[in-house]
């Protein structure tokens, strides 16, 4: 028998029981006559105690364990005269009598401790090493307790987990695909699936009526701290359904998620057009936890002889509440903020409504009346500071979203322990591509127009509202769906809209087309990140911490060191040759 007991288990209560443990060598602490030594595994870590007057020939082994050894002790639990309230197993510890190596450690690269002295792409290297971290693995426990609780929910709430291919057909839709040789069909690739999307269709078509998968996707995307090439969706569709049956189902979800995790009660999770996200927030992900939203001072600040206003397509304000005392160089310092190449602003207007009255750095410009008018636009009081940029609507609106975000944590309104989730809803269809010169999906090709907007699909398809639904939290798109086209002539027009010739529609996609001309129920679905979901459960930005052995900001596992390249022999039986020219 290897243990007795686990390494968080043994408390005052077991004292005098004999015992055995297993676990690595955490740190040791020698003081001569008396050695401790910190046991740790999973659970916990307990402390083992040699004293040279109980046992010498042990306490001289004792202290030749270096870190991370695996280690089997057997010995009696007693009380610990200096208890340890930091740790559930401090009352107690173990006096030893005899001590096994199981298995030697090199000296670990970085010491596996809270405060770690590991960088972060050492620790990549050695992730396994990393997670035996108490904090890293707890966020690897939650991600099981998650998982858990979304099949407790959805399998109660009659959904069937069904697996789907991993190994699929390359769309020209959405991101870019990885793609896998195939030996036994020389020159053909199949593609990793961006989303089960065509197969969670199918499986309606075949009368599954309720599906969930807690699946691998993979998009060979620009990576950013919430995305990943590969990432795990909860994946969810149903049949016989409406938009609002969708919502209320996911939104029981949402609500047991949170219950069951965070121990909070989620009331009725508030909806928002997208037309108004973007008007009032700038974004289609509203971080709604704190206010500050846009007003827009066209009607009041243009004609005044400002050119850059005059000029502008839209003149957009937001009221940082409080922040009038903000000194030149913090203004200076949001300016630059938003004159980064990746916002694009090109300057910054302030107004300080200060006790002694009104200031502004377009004062020249604006009479105190002027900026009286700016102050009631945004409900300014004594206090506040108004920032105001202009220029094309959208990039505006884009770039005042940018601000807020920055601004909101700066003045600390963005509190990760505080959870707003918001639905938004009536998403475009389309949206244009200049470059390409047509439509793509806004969401995806299989996405319905709302009921009433099909009507304008030939006359005017860019006002085509989509039936489609994001879940946004504290800002981050955690979810998405919406309902499905189920009418193969509906389907072929959507790909014509697209830019697809009959012919390419039915190469790519005529599989599903097909199944829809043998009843095809109605069917809607959603599909949540949960790599995010976890992470924002977590109270954290990154992902990749809830991701057992992630990818770094290159898409590369530096564990395994992949990519590689493979051999010749590999190439030649996949008939495949290759150059690499040097993009340098
Ligand atoms: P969508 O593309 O919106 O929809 O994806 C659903 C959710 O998956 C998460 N997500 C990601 N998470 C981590 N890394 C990534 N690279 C990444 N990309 C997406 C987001 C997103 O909201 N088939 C449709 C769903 C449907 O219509 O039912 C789909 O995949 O949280």
């Amino acid at each position: 028998m290897f243990r007795t007991h686990t390494c968080g288990e043994l408390r005052l209560s077991d004292v005098n029981t004999e015992v055995i443990l297993s676990g690595w060598v955490a740190g040791s602490r020698d003081f001569g006559s008396l050695t401790f030594v910190d046991l740790r595994d999973r659970y916990g870590i307990t402390q083992l105690a040699f004293n040279e007057e109980i046992n010498k020939e042990l306490l001289l082994q004792a202290r030749e364990l270096g870190r991370e050894y695996v280690i089997q002790v057997k010995g009696k639990v007693a009380e610990r005269s200096n208890k340890n309230t930091k740790i559930p197993t401090g009352d107690i510890e173990i006096i030893a009598n005899e001590i096994k190596v199981l298995n030697v450690s090199k000296i670990p690269p970085f010491t596996i401790e809270e405060n770690t002295d590991g960088g972060e792409d050492l620790r990549m290297q050695y992730r396994y090493l990393d997670l035996r971290r108490e904090s890293v693995r707890k966020k690897l426990e939650l991600r099981h307790r998650v998982a858990q609780f979304t099949r407790e929910y959805l399998s109660k709430n009659g959904f069937l987990e069904v697996e789907t291919p991993v190994l699929i057909k390359s769309t020209p839709e959405g991101a870019r695909d990885f793609v896998v040789p195939s030996r036994m069909n020389e020159g053909e690739f199949y593609a990793l699936p961006q989303s089960p999307q065509t197969f969670k269709q199918l499986l309606m078509v075949a009368g599954f009526d309720k599906y969930f998968q807690i699946v691998k996707c993979f998009r060979d995307e620009d990576l950013r701290a919430d995305r990943q090439p590969e990432f795990t969706q909860i994946d969810c569709e149903m049949s016989f359904v409406e938009r609002e049956d969708v919502l209320q189902t996911f939104e029981g979800l949402v609500k047991h998620l949170f219950k069951e995790e965070k121990g909070l009660e989620i009331t009725q999770i508030p909806r928002m057009s997208y037309a108004d996200a973007m008007y009032n927030y700038g974004s289609d992900k509203p971080d709604i936890r704190f206010g500050m939203t846009f007003h827009y001072l066209d009607d009041i600040a243009k004609g005044k002889g400002f050119g850059i206003f005059d000029n502008s397509q839209s003149i957009i304000a937001i009221c940082a509440k409080g922040a009038a005392n903000y000194t030149r160089k913090q203004i200076d310092e949001l300016t630059d903020y938003v004159k980064r190449p990746q916002i694009g602003a090109k300057g910054l207007i302030w107004c300080r409504y200060a006790e002694d009255g009104l200031k502004s750095s377009v004062d020249k410009f604006f009479s105190t009346t002027d900026l009286q008018k700016w102050a009631e636009k945004c409900s300014a009081q004594v206090g506040d500071l108004i920032l105001v940029l202009s220029g094309d609507t959208t990039a505006t609106q884009k770039q005042m979203n940018e601000l807020r975000l920055y601004l909101g944590t700066q003045l600390g309104l963005r509190d990760n322990s505080v959870y707003s989730p918001l639905w938004v809803i009536d998403f475009p269809l389309l949206e244009w591509d200049e470059e390409a010169q047509r439509f793509f999906a806004m969401h995806h090709p299989f996405t319905s127009p709302n009921p009433e907007d099909i009507s304008k699909l030939d006359s005017n398809p860019a006002s085509v509202n989509a039936n489609a639904y994001d879940l946004v939290i504290n800002g981050v798109e955690v979810g998405g769906g919406s309902v499905r086209i189920f009418d193969k002539s509906l389907q072929s027009k959507m790909f014509k809209i697209l830019g697809f010739t009959p012919d390419e529609a039915q190469k790519q996609f005529g599989f599903l087309m097909n199944a829809f001309e043998y009843g095809a129920p109605p069917h809607a679905g959603i599909a949540f990140g949960f790599d995010r979901l976890c992470s924002l459960f977590g109270g954290s930005d990154s992902i990749r911490d809830y991701i057992a052995f992630p990818k770094n900001n290159k898409g590369r596992d530096m564990m395994i060191d992949a990519p590689s390249t493979i051999s010749q022999e590999q190439l030649n039986e996949l008939s495949l040759s290759i150059t690499i020219t040097d993009k340098k």
